[in-house]
Formats: C-alpha cells, sequence, structure tokens
C-alpha cells in the first residue's frame, strides 16, 4: 500500500513525525511538502530535529493570500496525487495545507485520511474551522484525536467514518522527552521561575488593536517572559510600529525540543495556540488561552487550562491556581500513531 502524506506548516512537521515512522514500518509512504512555511526556524529544523524523512516532493508554495495560497497548492497536488497514484492521501490539522491536500485527493477520487479531525471552535471566522469543517466532509476516514472531537463528528452525521485513536502529540511528544533540556532558559538569559508565551493567530495578530492588548497582559505578568516570534507576529508589530514590553524577551522561532524544554519548566504558558494547551498539560504546565474559546476543552476540565481571551486580571488570577493533583489522559497514550496504521491497512 503506498500512502501519500501532504504537511506544511510547523505543527504538522511535529505530527508527521511519529506517523511516518509508523507508516514506513509496514507501507510506503510519499511525503510531500507544500511549502506554506519555509523558513528554516519554521520548517528545515522540525524535519532535523524530529527525524522526519526529508520531502520527497517540495512544492515551494510559500505565502499570499488563502485563495493564492491554496491554489497554488492545489495545482502542485494534482500532479503529484497523479503521479504517484497512492491509495490514501492523509492530512493533519486545519491549515491551508490539509484543505489543498484534502480536496486535489478528493477530486481525483483518492481518498482521503484526515488526523486530528472533529475539531470545532464554533467560530466561522477563523479560517482553521473553515478549513477543518471542509476536510472532515470530504474525507473518507476521520481520525479524531479525543471523545469531544468524535461527538462533533457524529452530531454533523459522520460518525460511521469516525475513528477516535487518540492524539498523535502525545506520540510525538512521548518520543522526545528523553531528551528535554533542564537548564534551556539560560540560553535566553533566563532563569526560573518564568513564562513562555507565543502569539500568531490571525484574529489576534492581525487587529493592532488586540495585539497591543495582548502585549500589555503579557507587560502585567509577575515574571519574565520567553516570546518565541511567529513571522506573522513579526510582521505585524513591524507594520503597527510595536514593540514587547520590557519584562519580554524576544526571539526568533525556536525548535521543539527546545520549546518543549522550555514548557517543562515554566511556571506557566500563555498562548493561543492549540497543540501548546495540550503539550502544557502533558508536561505538567499551567497554560493560559489568550483567546475567547479552545478547540481543547479536556485541557480545561482537566484543570491545566484557563481560557481568559486578552484578560489581564483573568491572566493573573490563573496562573495562581495550584496545579492538578494529576495529569490528563484525555488525549491518549501516545499510540495514535499505530492506530492509524492499522486501521489504513484494515480498509
Ligand atoms: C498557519 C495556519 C495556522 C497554524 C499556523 C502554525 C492556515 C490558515 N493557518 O498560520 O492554523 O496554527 O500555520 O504556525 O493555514 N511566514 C514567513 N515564513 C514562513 C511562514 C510564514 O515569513 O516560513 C509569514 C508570511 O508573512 C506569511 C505569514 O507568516 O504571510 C503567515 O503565514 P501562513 O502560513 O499564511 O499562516 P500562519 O499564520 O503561519
Amino acid at each position: 500500500m503506498k500512502v501519500l502524506s501532504v504537511v506544511g506548516a510547523r505543527p504538522q512537521f511535529i505530527k508527521a513525525a511519529p506517523v511516518s515512522e509508523a507508516l514506513r514500518r509496514r507501507l510506503d509512504e510519499v511525503l510531500v511538502h507544500t511549502g506554506q512555511h519555509y523558513d528554516p526556524t519554521m520548517s528545515a529544523v522540525f524535519f532535523d530535529e524530529l527525524g522526519l524523512p526529508h520531502p520527497d516532493v517540495d512544492l515551494e508554495v510559500g505565502s499570499g493570500a488563502h485563495g493564492a495560497q491554496t491554489a497554488a497548492m492545489l495545482r502542485g497536488l494534482e500532479g503529484v496525487i497523479r503521479a504517484e497514484a497512492p491509495q490514501w492521501v492523509l492530512v493533519y490539522g486545519d491549515t491551508n495545507s490539509t484543505l489543498a491536500g484534502a480536496l486535489a485527493a478528493s477530486k481525483l477520487q483518492v481518498p482521503v485520511a484526515h488526523i486530528e479531525a472533529g475539531l470545532r471552535s464554533g467560530r466561522e471566522d477563523m479560517p482553521e474551522e473553515l478549513n477543518r469543517i471542509l476536510v472532515d466532509h470530504v474525507a473518507r476516514i476521520l481520525f479524531a484525536p479525543t471523545q469531544t472531537a468524535m461527538g462533533h463528528l457524529q452530531r454533523e452525521g459522520l460518525g460511521d467514518r469516525s475513528r477516535h485513536v487518540g492524539d498523535v502529540m502525545v506520540d510525538a511528544l512521548r518520543r522526545l522527552e528523553h531528551r528535554l533540556e533542564p537548564s534551556v532558559a539560560r540560553r535566553f538569559g533566563v532563569e526560573a521561575p518564568y513564562l513562555v508565551a507565543t502569539l500568531h493567530r490571525a484574529e489576534n495578530v492581525d487587529n493592532p488593536a488586540r495585539l497591543q492588548r495582548a502585549f500589555e497582559l503579557l507587560g502585567a505578568m509577575p515574571l519574565r517572559v520567553v516570546l518565541p516570534v511567529h513571522p506573522r507576529t513579526r510582521g505585524a508589530m513591524a507594520a503597527a510600529g510595536m514593540r514587547t514590553p520590557p519584562n519580554v524577551v524576544d526571539t526568533e522561532p525556536i525548535s521543539y525540543l527546545t520549546m518543549m524544554s522550555l514548557v517543562a519548566q515554566a511556571t506557566g504558558v500563555l498562548t493561543d495556540s492549540g497543540g501548546l494547551q495540550k503539550e502544557a498539560a502533558l508536561l505538567g504546565t499551567r497554560c493560559v488561552t489568550l483567546r475567547p474559546e479552545t478547540e481543547w476543552p479536556e485541557t480545561v476540565d482537566s484543570g491545566w487550562n484557563s481560557v481568559v481571551d486578552l484578560d489581564k486580571q483573568a491572566a493573573l488570577e490563573a496562573l495562581a491556581i495550584p496545579l492538578p493533583a494529576q495529569r490528563t489522559t484525555a488525549f491518549g497514550d501516545g499510540t495514535a500513531s499505530e492506530a492509524i496504521v492499522t486501521t489504513l491497512l484494515e480498509q
């Protein structure tokens, strides 16, 4: 059996690492990079560090408006899928690369498997929400990371095509956990206690008033905050002439291992990323989510995450809540990748 996997953005490199390893033990994989993320710090460093195989094809699509970017990916993927004639096309998450992979394959009658299916924020002004819904509805198999995601798929009439396999981000973290660096914060001139933050969601970053509020929130924190800055955020800061507050250590994007090492030793994480909410919970670090909602309610229900939007006072209060006694098991036990490969082989 031949599977063609489509990746393109930073979180997809992380998710694909354990899945690609599991796939290649039992079948053939062709790995296609759309080129959505292309800076070495957003792409190459993840392939090297995670041992993800070099892409068989790089479409080098780069940045652009949603339509232009997705169209360039569609055009490239159509040619590759035709030439490779895989039995399955595998797509991850909710980026424009996910949508392009799912559309190109389904138009060519090649069945699509969607990893991290069934997430919903209820907000259709989020580009990722549109991508999720569209991809789930054209995919042949939906691999749900949580029971909540399964519930969404069942409600949309997709239950028969869905399998609850757990979250491949647990698999990714388990593979690398023994390599975490305890004193990594020193590289950023910081010592514990400290906080880690990330901001990259279009809803926060492309709106100067919200970005300003987010920086004010970080500036009100009682500790130093290490902030690896996503290129989208760097661009928005330059456009608005905005600088980070004095307690914030602003760095370039950092690798997965460096980020996980920083988070593991941090007093708290402040973020609008989806993946980091889970990673913080899995590493036993409190998370404060800088959005009005979360796709990962399990992180909140288990007591590891507080959703505060950009409310400074609520963020301070959330950081003061004692940590829960137990880690969450809602995201599975690190065997999602194996379950995905087994399911594909059974079809
Ligand atoms: C994308 C995903 C988002 C995901 C995020 C992870 C979509 C709609 N959004 O958002 O769901 O959480 O990736 O990081 O697909 N840029 C660079 N170098 C790069 C990549 C991007 O400079 O290597 C800059 C460009 O100016 C670009 C901007 O960042 O226009 C945004 O990049 P894009 O890939 O369009 O969206 P992300 O914000 O990264």
